[in-house]
């Protein structure tokens, strides 16, 4: 069926300088937000070239009204190793599937985020390109990939492909460029963090754990800052002081070391700039082309991939600078063979509904021994041990639209959340009571060990003495011989969870996307067929459509 879509013409009798009802679609594939962001900028620019953007997920697009489409402009990540973001996986299959529409009359051009550490680095977007083109799409403006810092080159791209869209458009072009801008609120996005202090830092795990999974309180009074469960909070960290210093020492500098080209002293470089733990690509292809060292030298001849993740295994910069090398790194050199720091994004635990002026995270604070040295994880352990109680983090909320509770209050929820993956839905089962939507929740819960790692134990027991929680089920992996883990208890329970399938539930995982997230999809597909009676295939559509009806649906990483 096709929808009526606005005709693509500029309105008769439009003044000169008026908007015309020229449409630019604006269709993004995101896993983490960032390419939402960015069809959110690309909407502006449209705006003020006189086009009219029409902004939305991939997710959201049904291929038929697509091939409507006259001026399309792609946004998309790449998930993983050159994989779909996964609101664009089912329209991908639409497109690339041999009974796809052709599309002459598109005018479209593609903007691709990605990261060079990874393989398929912005294959989703060569994907989109390539296909676009065999279907007899015309490229208005050549596609660009980008790596992990694209703020620049993305923002410059969007401006120039601009004019090549209101040209083949044939907008007057006339700008709107006067437009009052709405004020930007600090903590809205990642170029304008927020600093908020930190008033609850608290272990969650007990002593005996292996873990030490943390729960922070954030105080957002009077920042004017909204999030959604579901969100993500983008945290800046700060470099551990105590490999800084290391650093500084293996290159024997100190501090307040000038560096050339740079306007800070290395030590602020290393501190507040530039990532020091994760090795960068170009610092390992620098030592590789310059040490001694032949088990390195090996793996990167061999071009072997896996090899080398073994080698890099809980490797930080100071290792690779503590190899034999053949020639002195200058720090100017050093600086620029690193990555700039990241943010990381951690999903929200709290609903604002129960927590007007707080945001909660909860956090496994990554720690390990290797090689004679104590390795901590850059922002998990930021947040456990050096900002201190009060102390001011730079966050932003990091709107993840694709993950919320339906609107229906009545819709039943399933939740997959093994360890920290339990983030999102804490703030779901909040949403769910503060709203008082009466549908049910089931979640499935697990760890290595009850009595250390059942972590928002009473909150969760609460809730189900409450009723808000139907069943909580539990999986703890280490209490017996045999491993049970969630997918375990999904199957045990496979009727009841195919019947509330039936009657419109909503089927959500976080967590661990490497192992966790692919033995409960396959769970899944399991008990669809087992319980639904159905064939291999049938069961596989079964999920393709709760994919489509946005009903499974995924935070991993
Ligand atoms: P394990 O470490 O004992 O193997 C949270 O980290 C929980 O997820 C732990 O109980 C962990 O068990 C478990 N886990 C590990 N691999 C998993 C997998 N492939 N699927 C589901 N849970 C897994």
């Amino acid at each position: 069926s096709r929808l009526l879509v606005l005709e693509d013409k500029p309105q008769a009798g439009a003044s000169a300088g008026a908007a015309t009802t020229t449409q630019l679609h604006i269709l993004f594939g995101s896993q983490t937000g960032n390419a939402e962001a960015l069809a959110q900028s690309a909407a502006k620019a449209a705006r003020a070239k006189g086009l009219v953007p029409v902004v939305q997920g991939l997710g959201e697009v049904d291929i038929d009204v697509f091939a409507t489409m006259r001026h399309v402009l792609i946004i998309t990540s790449t998930y993983g190793e050159g994989e779909m973001p996964d609101n664009a996986e089912l329209f991908w299959q639409a497109l690339s599937a041999s009974t796809a529409p052709r599309l002459e009359q598109m005018h479209f051009a593609i903007l691709a985020i990605g990261d060079t550490g990874y393989d398929g680095f912005c294959q989703a977007g060569k994907f989109f390109d390539m296909r676009l083109e065999q279907l007899g799409a015309k490229r208005v403006f050549d596609r660009i990939d980008c790596d992990i810092d694209y703020e620049e080159p993305a923002g410059e791209w969007i401006a120039n492909s601009m004019p090549q869209f209101a040209a083949s458009a044939g907008s007057t072009g006339a700008a709107l460029e006067n437009l009052p801008e709405a004020p930007v609120i600090p903590g809205s996005n990642k170029n304008n963090p927020y600093a908020a202090a930190l008033v609850t830092n608290k272990r969650l795990s007990g002593e005996a754990s292996g873990k030490d999974i943390r729960h922070f309180e954030f105080d957002l009074t009077d920042s004017g800052l909204k999030y959604e469960a579901g969100d993500a909070l983008g945290v800046i960290p700060v470099n551990d002081p105590v490999l800084v210093d290391l650093l500084l020492t293996q290159l024997k500098s100190d501090y307040q070391s000038p560096v050339p080209g740079f306007d800070r002293s290395l030590g602020d470089l290393l501190t507040y700039q530039f990532e020091i733990s994760e090795p960068s690509r170009k610092l390992i292809e620098w030592v590789g082309q310059n040490t001694t060292n032949q088990e390195l030298r090996h793996v990167l001849q061999h071009d072997d991939k896996d090899a080398l993740g073994v080698w890099l295994w809980g490797k930080d910069t100071l290792d690779l600078l503590q190899l034999d090398l053949t020639r002195t790194l200058t720090t100017a050199e050093f600086v620029t063979l690193l990555r700039p720091l990241q943010h990381r994004a951690y999903s929200i635990s709290s609903s604002s509904k129960a927590h007007p002026n707080q945001v909660h995270l909860t956090i496994a604070s990554v720690r390990y021994h290797s090689a004679g040295r104590a390795r901590n994880g850059v922002c998990s352990t930021y947040l456990a041990e050096r900002v201190g109680r009060g102390g001011k983090p730079a966050i932003f909320i990091s709107p993840n639209k694709a993950f919320r509770v339906p609107s229906n209050g009545n819709a039943p929820l399933i939740m997959i959340g093994p360890g920290t993956g339990i983030a999102p839905f804490r703030a779901f089962l909040q949403e769910r009571q503060a709203t008082g939507a009466s549908g049910k929740n089931w979640l499935f819960f697990g760890d290595q060990h009850q009595e250390h790692d059942f972590i928002y134990k009473d909150e969760l027991n609460g809730w189900q003495e409450s009723g808000l929680l139907t069943h909580l089920d539990l999986a703890f992996s280490r209490d017996q011989s045999k491993k049970i883990y969630v997918q375990n208890r999904m199957l045990e329970q496979g009727a009841e969870l195919f019947a509330w399938l039936q009657e419109g539930a909503y089927f959500y995982v976080c967590g661990d996307a490497s192992r966790m997230a692919k033995d409960v999809d396959k769970a899944l597909y399991e008990i669809v067929s087992q319980f639904g009676g159905m064939s291999a295939e049938r069961a596989a559509d079964y999920i393709d459509q709760l994919k489509k009806e946005k009903r499974y649906l995924r935070d991993v990483y």
